[in-house]
């Protein structure tokens, strides 16, 4: 069985896959081992069900003229088979659950973790190990970065309402809840790029909570990781549009309302350390804006007259690009906060521009580049 379900959607450079039921994932290949048991279990019992219905019905129609059929009342032997056949068959499955479970569910010591945090309407994906020591506290935002061929631990919780995480490619899906920090295991066999969406309905942007999941094998995902902790943010040339940009973020415009960016969003190595917005270190490296609402593939992405243009209304007005998104407007037109409308700053077309060349900056090094993700 290479696979339970159909590729939906194939892009060009990295592999695009959703697919249900991949068998490159342990996780996946356990659950299609207890599918093929309960399946065969209700087909044998529709089969019988369906056979003793119309065998009765067929033998006592009326123009067969026969006898009324057999009327008694209590029968111990027939209700004593009914009651133990489908206790047996319920043992069977929850046995059969159990073994699973304990095959994919513990969490080792050595194994790698990821915690996830789900949020209207964005992901965090932050790896726990890098706050060990001094490095960095490596976080990304809406992409996942994972080694293949081990299971990976997920810590799941959600800063707001309840979400759904659910990359099909690695495991099955599992609640984001308020409060509760559940862990989990997925895995892959395969180096890819995978698709991962919200599977809860959680306001106006349910649709737009994707993100992607890349699986590295382990001599890449150990150069990634290495390179994410040891990562800062690069300092811009002072003069430039980036060095302009730079001081936006962390400052805003006082003068027209304009609110800062560092805020609500964090950017490693630097003094931005806002937590309310997506972790922004690695922007210049993702492939994806506004938790997946656009996408390139192509390693000169940003640089690309369509990514300027939607970066640039990403930032002017993100709540007219995606529905009920939180962040503030930059044209002073009015955005919600706690239900209630308020006015955003504004920050000119240059100044905007400025804010995102400096944004492109914040890149990993070539090597650690988790797009080139195929050997
Ligand atoms: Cu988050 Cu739907």
């Amino acid at each position: 069985m290479a696979s339970l379900g159909a590729t939906l959607l194939s892009g060009c450079g990295s592999q695009q896959l959703v697919t249900f039921g991949d068998m490159a994932s342990g996780f996946n290949r356990e659950v299609a081992f207890m599918s093929i048991f309960a399946i065969a279990l209700s087909v044998i019992i529709f089969v019988a069900v369906s056979y003793a219905l119309f065998f009765t019905v067929n033998k006592f129609r009326e123009d067969k003229n026969t006898d009324a059929p057999a009327q008694f009342h209590g029968n111990n032997r027939l209700e004593l088979i009914l009651v133990v056949v489908p206790v047996v068959i319920v043992m069977f499955l929850a046995v059969l659950t159990v073994r699973s479970m304990a095959i994919l569910n513990p969490v080792a010591e050595q194994t790698t973790k990821i915690d996830v945090l789900g949020r209207q309407f964005w992901w965090n994906f932050s790896y726990p190990e890098t706050k060990a020591d001094a490095g960095g506290d490596v976080t990304n935002g809406n992409e996942m970065v994972m080694p293949t061929k081990q299971p990976v631990a997920l810590t799941i919780t959600s800063g707001d309402v309840i979400h759904g995480f659910w990359a099909p490619n690695i495991g099955g899906q599992r609640a984001a809840m308020p409060g509760a920090l559940k862990t989990w295991n997925v895995d892959t066999d395969r180096a890819a790029v995978y698709q991962g969406n919200c599977t809860q309905l959680c306001g106006g942007s349910h649709a737009n909570m994707r993100y992607k999941v890349v699986a590295l094998d382990q001599e890449r995902y150990t150069t990634f990781l290495a390179a994410a902790k040891a990562y800062r943010a690069p300092e811009p040339a002072e003069g430039s549009a980036e060095a302009r940009g730079y001081e936006l973020f962390m400052k805003g415009n006082p003068a027209t309302g304009a609110l800062a960016c560092a805020a609500c969003h964090r950017v490693q190595g630097t003094t931005a350390a806002g937590a309310a917005g997506p972790d922004l270190s690695f922007f210049g490296t993702r492939r994806t804006l506004g938790a997946g609402m656009w996408e390139a593939m192509t390693p000169e992405h940003w640089e690309a007259p369509d990514a300027k243009a939607h970066l640039h209304a990403w930032i002017k007005h993100s709540p007219k690009v995606k529905p009920g998104s939180l962040m503030p407007t930059y044209d002073g037109s009015e955005y919600e906060v706690n239900g209630k409308l308020v006015k955003g700053g504004v920050l000119t077309d240059e100044q905007i521009d400025d804010v995102a060349a400096y944004l492109r900056t914040l890149k990993l090094p070539e090597e650690a580049d988790y797009w080139n993700n195929t050997p």
